[in-house]
């Protein structure tokens, strides 16, 4: 029997029950469901009785108030990802895996932003101060004047706030943040929502600018709190494959700006230093491109970005053959070699297949498609593309190649990097010195990569 008040929370996507159950029935995620005492936010609606309502005064879109300025942290690829400079008033919400650099990165940002001139606070709940002033120190940032502090309560962090005016907070994370107003523990979907709604408030009320660091789950999701992403303007992620020095910080959601943007960072003894040019980043430099290589022109937010897909395709020793894929959504690849199978007579069934992008960096577009396919294509029939020569284009399951975004950009980058040749849709037309290889049919492009004809 549940207690007075008591309610049963899904700590994954923190819909509310009213009894236990093994299973939520919201999102279906097992053993999930924790008791949480339920009490009133505060500034919810209290019970009408008795209250006189006011109405509402509206206003118009034109305003005489000039927007605030945004402030630009220094760090110019975290800058560009928030949409040119964080906001004032706005609140971030920066998730990723542990140990990626969350802390690194705010640590950093926080840095450069006070050696501007804005004041800036880093509130640590998981490093004390001593750690946090000795990661600075390594990373040539000791001279910045932020406040640092460590601290879990929240009381305290709202108390601290509200006396000292500051332009910029980072709280380190928000899953270690606690509220005395409620009895759940740290971490859990009531603890985690009412903390970051009223830090939200404040961030609102004073004009402070508030960075929450939040933990990732197993399965990618911001722990717990997915109820957080929707109380924030602004959900960054940051990304990296283990063994890479490359870090992404990929906007998800922008109230103040686009959210394909990304920044790229690269990791060094020195903490993260940007990248700013990162087009030829994820290229394998020297050396002849194998078959099962085939070298994608993508565009990553407003840049273009050079990188290679490799595929292996190797008879299987199994029943069930492997699919194994690296930076790519496995859906799409299961996609791409049912339309080889099935409209280009190439066969999978009994063979293994991997694709890789190399350099850690996840691809998202539909562009990459025909890339994907054409590594696929060139390890199964065992032909190498030519060196000079870049894929893009979307397979659709009728088996057409159709256009993408800005062919012309991809090709002039692609050409500036010393690309000569294009494989790609028909509709492209030759930009900056690169020729086109139209197709627009997968089967042409299966052809010509088996014929070895480049004309
Ligand atoms: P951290 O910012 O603590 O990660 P998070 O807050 O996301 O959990 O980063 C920790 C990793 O970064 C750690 O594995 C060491 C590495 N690192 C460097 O390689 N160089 C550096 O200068 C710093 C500060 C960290
Ligand atoms: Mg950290």
């Amino acid at each position: 029997m549940a207690r007075d008040g008591a309610l049963y929370v899904c700590q994954s996507c923190g819909a509310t029950h009213a009894k236990w159950s093994g299973q939520c029935s919201a999102c279906n995620a097992w053993n999930t469901l924790v008791e949480e005492i339920a009490s009133r936010p505060p500034g919810a609606l209290a019970p009408a009785r008795g209250a006189k309502a006011r109405g509402l005064s509206f206003e118009g879109l034109a305003s005489e108030t000039p927007s605030p300025q945004r402030i630009s942290t220094g760090v110019a690829e975290f800058d560009r990802v928030c949409g040119g400079g964080v906001v004032p008033g706005s609140a971030i919400l920066l998730g990723g895996d542990p140990g990626v650099g969350k802390s690194t990165l705010l640590l950093q940002v926080c840095a450069e932003a006070a050696r501007r001139g804005a004041r800036c606070a880093y509130i640590s709940g998981e490093e004390a101060v001593e750690q946090i002033r000795s990661r600075a120190h390594r990373m040539g940032l000791a001279d910045a004047p932020i406040n640092l502090a460590a601290e879990t309560a929240l009381r305290d962090i709202l108390d601290g706030l509200k006396r000292d005016p500051f332009d910029l907070v980072v709280i380190d994370s928000i899953q270690t943040l606690w509220s005395d107003a409620h009895e759940a523990g740290p971490g859990s979907v009531t603890q985690v929502r009412a903390c970051a709604g009223e830090l939200i408030r404040l961030a609102k009320k004073k004009g402070v600018a508030v960075i929450l660091v939040g933990h990732v789950t197993k399965d990618g999701q911001i722990a717990g709190p997915r109820v957080v992403e929707h109380m924030v303007d602004a959900v960054l992620s940051f990304e990296g494959e283990r063994g890479y020095p490359f870090r992404i910080l990929r906007g998800a959601k922008n109230r103040f700006g686009a959210t394909d943007e990304i920044g790229v960072f690269e990791m060094g003894d020195s903490g993260l230093s940007e990248v700013k040019n990162p087009s030829a980043l994820f290229l394998n430099e020297g050396g002849q491109r194998a078959a099962g290589a085939a070298v994608f022109a993508g565009l990553e937010g407003s840049r273009p970005v050079l990188v290679e897909f490799q595929a292996l395709v190797a008879p299987s020793a199994y029943g069930t053959p492997r699919r194994a894929v690296v930076g790519w959504d496995s859906g799409r690849l299961a996609m791409v070699l049912a339309v080889l199978e099935a409209r280009c007579g190439l066969g999978f069934g009994t063979r293994d297949v991997y694709l890789n992008v190399a350099g850690g960096l996840r691809i998202s577009e539909p562009a990459a498609d025909l890339a994907a396919a054409a590594a696929l294509a060139s390890s199964a029939v065992d032909v190498a593309l030519p060196q000079d020569c870049v894929v893009f284009g979307e397979v659709s399951l009728s088996g057409d190649v159709r256009p993408v975004s800005r062919m012309e950009s991809r090709l002039k980058e692609a050409a500036k990097l010393g690309f000569a040749r294009a494989l790609a849709p028909s509709s492209a037309a030759e930009a900056g010195g690169c020729v086109v290889t139209g197709v627009s049919r997968l089967m042409d492009a299966i052809d010509r990569i088996r014929e070895e004809r480049w004309d």
